[in-house]
């Protein structure tokens, strides 16, 4: 630069020797100190050089003129290179800090650009799986009990012996409480057992609450059961039960029926055959005409015509003895449906384990 010899001499030497001719040199020295500002890149190491060019502290142009122009200026020409020498090195401050700012925004501005999300990329899709098929048959079930004016109650899966058979009217020598049947809980086989039914909740909830009672209840059973392909420790029911002081086995027959045709469409008929529960009388399976072949007989329901669905009957009043209900003027129905069983049946499944192996090959043919 030809300006930069011109700090390493004297203003004498310089030949400034008025006011004026020493504010045009520092004039000449702003604009060429502006015209380098200005040509600066973004380069780092260009800028580095620039600062120590006109900063160093010990060889920069500032500290050069203070050094040999301000201390061996004459007398008269003191306060006016001094009064120059402020004004300039406040520019050149001023200059560097807005170029600091600059630089500093245009580092925020690449950094925002790059954490920018662009929002037209496809998302990463993740699989949220779907309702297991035996939830969705409980749905399904609860949809047809709700719309004829059910509720559902849930209920304990330990229970005691009398609500899972004393109250239900099952004498303590009835096989059902054979332990070959039942699980007890450690130690005191009188104390604690699984349920093996959702019927307790019969006896709970009419200890609870006055008729009418329309209730159904879904949850897990247990049975001391050898695991085959229809066969597990644990399997899902769901009970049913209608009190009040007026219904009638037609009650009962109609809103079977009613079912059936909901669960398994408009041409399924139903059929009722004599069966035996200690807290139904009388009591009855529930069968439809086979869902595969109409009823005119099939592998499936052994060319019989008929599918077994469930288990169910006019409340025995010697249950409402135990819930101080009174059998004179009370009557009602209750049901049992093995929702695994109707599951498979509806879906044609054959293996019972499936439903628990939790294999995305076999859950996601149920979407
Ligand atoms: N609790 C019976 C069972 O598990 C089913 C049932 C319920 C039968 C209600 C009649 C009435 O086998």
């Amino acid at each position: 630069m030809p300006d930069t010899p011109i700090v390493e001499k004297t203003v004498t030497e310089l030949g400034d020797t008025t006011p004026e001719m020493v504010a045009i040199r520092f004039a000449e020295l702003c604009s060429s100190f502006d015209v380098e500002m200005a040509s600066q890149s973004a380069d780092p190491e260009s800028w580095k050089s620039f600062l120590v060019k006109w900063t160093g502290r010990k060889s920069g142009i500032l500290s050069l003129i203070g050094e040999n122009w301000l201390k061996s200026a004459p007398k008269e020409l003191k306060p006016i290179v001094g009064q120059e020498l402020n004004r300039f090195k406040r520019h050149v401050e001023a200059a560097l800090e807005e170029k600091r700012r600059e630089i500093e925004a245009a580092a925020d501005e690449t950094a925002t650009a790059r954490d920018r999300i662009d929002l037209s990329l496809p998302g990463v899709e993740r699989a949220i799986g779907t309702r297991h098929i035996i939830r969705q048959t409980y749905e399904e079930l609860e949809r047809i009990f709700l719309s004829i004016g059910f509720s559902v109650v849930e209920g304990p899966e330990i229970e005691t012996p009398y609500y899972n058979f004393e109250a239900l009217n099952i004498p303590e020598h009835h096989p059902a409480r054979d332990n070959m049947d039942t699980f007890y809980i450690e130690g005191t086989r009188e104390a604690h057992l699984l349920r093996t039914h959702t019927s307790p909740m019969q006896i709970r909830t009419m200890e609870k609450q006055q008729p009418p009672v329309r209730i159904i209840v879904p949850g897990k059973v247990y049975r001391r059961d050898n695991p085959d392909s229809t066969h597990g420790y644990m399997f899902h029911q769901i009970e049913g039960l209608a009190v009040d002081t007026d219904i009638t086995f037609c009650d009962f027959k109609g809103t079977v029926e009613y079912f059936v045709r909901e669960f398994l469409g408009p041409k399924a008929k139903t059929r009722l055959r004599p069966s035996y529960f200690p807290f139904t009388e009388p009591s009855a399976e529930v069968d439809a005409t086979c869902h595969v072949c109409g009823g005119s007989g099939c592998r499936v329901c052994k060319f019989s015509g008929w599918i077994e669905l469930f288990g169910a009957g006019m409340v025995n009043p010697a249950v409402y003895g135990f819930v101080k209900y009174d059998a004179e003027k009370l009557s009602g129905f209750a049901f049992g449906m093995g929702v695994d069983r109707l599951a498979m049946m509806k879906y044609g499944i054959t293996e019972l384990p499936l439903l628990f192996q939790n294999d995305v090959r076999f859950l996601r043919q149920f979407p």
